[in-house]
């Protein structure tokens, strides 16, 4: 048999199913999780468990905060008022960065985002204020207004970074910038800017509200954060937890092993789960498709020649295309450079289904392993802050993660578990940070 004559229904229809994850796999998933949890705190394992410096707020912090958010493509620097429960982003600078940026030395990136911080204090004639500054990257925190880099994550690469302390890097270029009056006040994760964003809602509201117990972001990145009550709120790092050699495909292994950032091994979870790699998958599938059937035939495609070039809101469109022809979705094709039959569209919406939904499945687990840490009988009520793009934009995630949820722990108990979509979250909750840092100083 020649390659090209293996015959593609079935052969699509097994790939779909490779994206399965079945009950039991989930579960024992969500279970390797909580144990890695464990082992993490002890200082081993996959999942880091960072320590935050922070706590729960009170729902009455005030002031006007400067913050910085970068954790992707974009970086943003803005002023936020915190009004003891109401927030106002009173503006907002977004920076762009180039690949060229994301692989070079850090101190321009830390010039870029200094400058947007000048634009800012320039505009709202802004003097002494503190700052926020949110790196979504893994860091190991010292202090609250310390973070040692580790290694970065969703393809970018600064050279000499690890090990630097990163807020001493932005203090540096606020100084170079004539900006030495906008004091760094504390380094946070959006994940944990998320956590602190529930609760100072909730808090505001009623001051005895419970605060949020788990901060989830699902972008281009995926990472968790928790309040463990004695440990503290820890950034677990999950994008980088290594259980999931029963779920991947030959498809993940091989984009694990080819890329070099992050380097083969590392942040398996997120490479498997969070946008910036979803179309990826989706992408290899098709080419392999492709190469061992007749559907398919789209390798002159730019989207489909280079990695990274087929993006993942490209699956979002196309689940969300509602015509019975999925006309829309032949339209975004064709803009690719590539004419698709009907059967090829409903192929490559079956397959973007099956990676979304192993994504959100294996949320779920991750989920319930942080929740069973903390609530082994998942007896109380838990809330779970909720930001990201993946989660804002592929339609249906939310439900996805809910049924995975009901799977795992059972329907009276994942109906104890909610889930809050807080959009925007992470300069709020920087700030909410910020403040809560403030108050702990000055006690
Ligand atoms: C980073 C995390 C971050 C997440 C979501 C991951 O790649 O390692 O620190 O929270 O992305 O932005």
């Amino acid at each position: 048999m020649t390659p090209m004559s293996v015959p593609a229904e079935p052969e699509l229809a097994r790939v779909v199913a490779s994206f399965e994850t079945p009950g039991a796999v989930l579960a024992s998933t969500a279970e390797q999780f909580q144990a890695q949890i464990a082992k993490g705190l002890a200082g081993g394992g996959s999942l880091k468990m960072l320590q935050t410096f922070t706590q729960q707020p009170s729902g009455r912090e005030r002031g006007q905060i400067v913050v910085v958010d970068w954790g992707g493509t974009n970086a943003r620097a803005g002023l936020v008022e915190l009004g003891g429960g109401s927030v106002r982003i009173v503006v907002e600078e977004t920076l762009v960065f180039s690949e060229a940026q994301k692989r070079g030395a850090p101190e321009p990136v830390f010039d870029l985002i200094a400058g947007a911080v000048g634009k800012v204090a320039a505009a709202q004639h802004v003097g002494r204020a503190p700052l926020a500054f949110v790196y979504s990257y893994p860091a190991r925190l010292e202090r609250i207004d310390r973070a040692v880099a580790l290694a970065l994550t969703k393809g970018w690469r600064l050279e000499g970074l690890v090990g630097q302390d990163v807020g001493g890097l932005l203090r540096a270029a606020l100084g170079r910038a004539g900006l030495a009056r906008i004091e760094l006040a504390a380094v946070a994760n959006d994940t944990v800017a998320a956590l602190i964003l529930l609760s100072y809602q909730a808090r505001s509201r009623d001051a005895a509200a419970r605060p949020a117990d788990v901060g989830l972001i699902l972008g281009t990145g995926t990472n968790l954060a928790a309040d463990l009550g004695p440990a503290g709120i820890r950034n677990l790092e999950s994008g980088n937890f290594d259980g999931v050699g029963a779920v991947d495909t030959p498809y993940d292994v091989a984009l694990d092993r080819e890329m070099a950032d992050p380097m083969p091994g590392a942040q398996r979870f997120e490479k498997m789960v969070s946008g910036h790699y979803l179309g990826e998958i989706l992408r290899r599938a098709l080419r392999d498709l492709g190469a061992r059937t007749a559907w398919f035939q789209w390798s002159a495609s730019p989207a489909m020649a280079s990695p990274f070039a087929f993006d993942s809101a490209y699956l979002s469109r196309i689940a969300r295309d509602r015509t019975p022809a999925l006309d829309d979705s032949a339209a975004l094709l064709r803009s690719l450079g590539i004419e698709s039959t009907r059967e090829e569209r409903e192929g490559v919406r079956a397959l973007g289904a099956a990676i979304a939904r192993r994504a959100a499945r294996l949320v779920a687990a991750a989920l319930v392993g942080t929740l069973r840490f903390v609530d082994p009988e998942l007896a109380g009520r838990r809330t779970i802050a909720v930001d990201g793009s993946l989660w804002g934009g592929y339609p249906g995630f939310d439900a996805l993660v809910g049924q995975a949820l009901a799977e795992l722990a059972g329907r009276e108990k994942a109906a104890r578990i909610e889930t809050a979509f807080v959009k925007d979250s992470t300069s709020a909750g920087a700030a909410v940070i910020a403040a809560v840092a403030a108050a702990q100083r000055s006690q």
